[in-house]
């Protein structure tokens, strides 16, 4: 076969997030469109205050809930960074889904997979938690940073939803961007966030531009409301196991 008769490689790795450089970039509200997708994976690590801890946590956390026979969902997977760990540490009994309504999102996740190789049951589907019901027979349900891009009305009955799908003893394992009552505290943390962000190489007018893309479409919730909303759907105990700032992961058994 000639190079020209090769079809397009899909790059596995991505490249550096400029994505907010431009001023232009926060015409449109922030999506997850092939320029996001092409760049997430250094966008999360350097957006995200310890993102490989939280990955960490979230991997054995998985491990203690996760039973052979039954299924993992990854809910707003993105390139699959998540289940990629996951797969690293579990047992292969443990069936993958992983859920995300960005196609070009699941379309690296799927690539960063098959380069990876696994004898592992894994499914990639393009859904809408807002509409669709995709959880069945789960013993560990994530949500990282996901449940804060559904819109506050649709919350309630995205997380019913997700419980109804779960087996008894099994765990929903949510990391969430926050806000505080405390108006003090809220503005020093986001301003430490800020600050992360800066030592993370992003300039002044992408931290704004980011800020100003974000503003309709990520909706934070203080942590007692996101405890309600699982409590309210039906979990039996709830725990904090992650905290930094304006960011906390929850861990809820049914
Ligand atoms: C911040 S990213 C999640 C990051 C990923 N979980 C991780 O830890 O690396 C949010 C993801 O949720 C997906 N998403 C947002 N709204 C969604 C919806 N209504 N249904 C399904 N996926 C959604 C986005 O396409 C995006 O990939």
């Amino acid at each position: 076969m000639s190079d020209t008769a090769k079809p397009p490689r899909l790059e596995v790795a991505g490249g550096q997030d400029r994505v907010f450089v431009d001023p232009a970039s926060t015409e449109v509200d922030f999506q997850f469109d092939g320029k996001t997708v092409a760049v997430f994976d250094d966008m999360v690590e350097r957006s995200v205050p310890m993102y490989g801890e939280i990955q960490r946590l979230t991997t054995e956390l998985a491990g203690d809930f996760a039973v052979p026979g039954s299924r993992l969902y990854d809910l707003g997977c993105s390139t699959a960074t998540t289940l990629l760990n996951l797969d690293a540490t579990l047992p292969p009994g443990v069936a993958f889904v992983g859920i995300d309504n960005a196609p070009e999102m699941l379309a690296k996740a799927r690539a960063k997979f098959a380069a990876r190789g696994t004898h592992r049951d894994v499914q990639f589907i393009a859904a809408d938690l807002q509409r669709d019901r995709v959880v069945e027979d789960a013993s560990v349900v994530i949500l990282l940073l996901t449940l804060q891009f559904i819109r506050p009305l649709n919350r309630e009955h995205v997380i019913r939803r997700i419980y109804e799908g779960m087996r008894e003893q099994s765990a929903l394992i949510l990391v969430e961007k926050i806000i505080v009552d405390n108006g003090m505290f809220n503005r020093l943390f986001i301003r430490h966030y800020y600050d992360m962000k800066r030592r993370n190489g992003y300039s002044e007018s992408e931290i704004a531009h980011k800020r100003e893309a974000l503003e309709n479409v990520l909706i934070p919730y203080r942590p007692d409301e996101n405890v309600k909303l699982l409590r309210d759907a039906g979990f039996s105990q709830v725990e904090e196991f992650f905290r930094w700032y304006n960011f906390n992961g929850l861990v809820a058994v049914k």
